[in-house]
């Protein structure tokens, strides 16, 4: 059993994720904190670090965190950009920057990204730059980590759970069960693969 901690947990893909966890001992967070074990802000550095200080011992961390501003290109603002690109791209790379600080030799990282960078549609340019661009980080970055630790990311079409949300907007996509995508994250947390995106598609 290894301690697992999940951020993003009661989101939809938080628990397609904890749907693929269920032999080890999850530790979950979130923004609000809301139903979880601990409150983290994944755009800010100092909330990373203090969570993970507050956990302590852990073997691997998986992120389902990645808010995006949903807009036309020509209509999306900086401000909309940068949101996203704080939470989705370096939110997400400075989990794995400070928790390597932290985590356990042969620990893993798995992020979340999301099937947009390869199958675009209207709205979604910055959901889709930035998934393409956390799928080549973790390819690259996988080269560079010490003491045997891992990483890879799900790269998931919509969820059953999420269709009422985002179906309008994807027609012709065909949704996947949480539990598939939960399959994803088990792969990368309890194998022995790094630098691999984990597609999930119908
Ligand atoms: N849903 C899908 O079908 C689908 C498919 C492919 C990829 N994805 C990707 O998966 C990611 C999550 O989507 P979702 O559908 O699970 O969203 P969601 O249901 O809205 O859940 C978002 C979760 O993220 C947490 N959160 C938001 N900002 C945070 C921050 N700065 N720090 C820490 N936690 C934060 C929220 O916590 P609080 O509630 O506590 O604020 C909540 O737990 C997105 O990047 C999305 O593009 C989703």
């Amino acid at each position: 059993m290894k301690t697992v901690i999940l951020i993003g947990a009661k989101g939809k893909m938080g628990k397609a994720a904890a749907s693929g966890l269920k032999n080890h001992r999850v530790v979950t967070a979130s923004r609000s904190g809301e139903g979880c074990d601990y409150k983290v802000d994944i755009t800010d550095k100092k909330s990373i670090s203090d969570l993970f200080k507050q956990v302590g011992e852990f073997d691997a961390v998986v992120n389902t965190v990645g808010f995006c501003e949903y807009a036309e290109f020509a209509d999306m603002t900086d401000e909309q950009w940068n949101t996203t690109i704080l939470s989705k791209l370096i939110g997400q790379i400075n989990l794995v920057k400070t928790g390597l600080d932290f985590i356990k030799d042969k620990g893993s990282f798995t992020l979340i990204s999301g099937i947009l960078n390869v199958k675009p549609i209207p709205f979604a340019i910055a959901d889709a730059t930035t998934s393409g661009a956390i799928d080549t980080f973790v390819k690259c970055v996988a080269h560079e980590l010490p003491r045997g630790i891992r990483i890879n990311v799900v790269n998931p079409t919509v969820l059953e759970e999420a269709w009422d949300v985002y179906g309008e907007m994807m027609p012709g996509f065909q949704p996947v069960p949480g539990v598939l995508v939960g399959k994803a994250f088990e792969r990368s947390v309890d194998g022995f693969i790094t630098g691999q995106v984990l597609f999930v598609d119908a």
